[in-house]
């Protein structure tokens, strides 16, 4: 039997240091409010793992809020999780503990049913929707029941918004895929695949006219 090793990561190590500022000029906070959408869901609930966290924005929202949480943090990329540890560490008054973990999440599987939280802010996206099924399945075994996953992402909406979202979106890709080696081309629906992986859909806002989403899914506790 012949093992196939994926392709190596996107590599967002040259993005790192101007990630933040590219988002506050081209996101206009709206991808901050994505991600902090249900940060009140997540404080109360530990261990939480912070998948393809990138420069820690998530991480330091959460460590400053009344969190005692122990987080695991996950990026294939060191300059990222340098950023993220640099963020959190010279104000962290926080009860939250923090480990970070360099890896390709093709690779890493989260021990089962080990967290009681999960989140997912714009990596799903960076997935051809070939890989997507085996990873949603492999982040959703990590996840207790009853635990909670918010997925943010962007969004093709139909309506006046589906052509320059399209337009904006083909633009994201073909920008990740000169800067970073980004193996995805396009975006992919990950809700049935979450629902595949025994996640039921709780809550969901949008932002940017719908181009943005966030949700909150819930690990069944039962299988039906
Ligand atoms: C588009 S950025 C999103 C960063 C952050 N979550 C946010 O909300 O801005 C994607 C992040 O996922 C990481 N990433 C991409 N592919 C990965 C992989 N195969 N394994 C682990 N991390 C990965 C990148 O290094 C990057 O930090």
């Amino acid at each position: 039997m012949t093992f196939r090793r994926p392709s190596p990561p996107a590599d967002f190590d040259r993005l790192a240091v101007h990630y933040d500022w590219i988002e506050a000029v081209c996101a206009a906070g709206c991808l901050r409010r994505a991600r902090n959408a249900f940060l009140a869901e997540l404080t109360p609930v530990s261990p939480i793992g912070l998948i393809g966290e990138g420069t820690g924005r998530f991480l330091e929202r959460l460590a400053r809020s009344d969190s005692a949480a122990e987080i695991t943090v996950v990026d294939a990329s060191r300059a990222m999780l340098e950023r993220a540890r640099r963020r959190v560490a010279p104000t962290f008054r926080s009860r939250a503990r923090v480990d970070y973990v360099q890896a390709d999440v093709r690779l890493w599987e989260p021990a089962c049913e080990a967290f009681g939280g999960l989140a997912t802010h714009f990596l799903l996206d960076c997935f051809p929707s070939g890989e997507l099924p085996g990873l949603i399945a492999a982040f959703a075994r990590g996840l207790r029941p009853g635990g909670l996953w918010v997925v943010s992402d962007f969004r093709i909406p139909s309506g006046v918004m589906h052509r320059p979202a399209r337009a904006l979106v083909a633009l994201l890709y073909a920008g990740f895929r000169r800067a970073t080696g980004l193996g995805a081309q396009s975006l992919a629906d990950p809700t049935p695949m979450l629902e595949d992986a025994g996640m039921e859909l709780r809550d969901r806002r949008l932002f940017a006219a719908g181009v943005v989403y966030s949700e909150l899914w819930r690990k069944r506790t039962a299988s039906v």
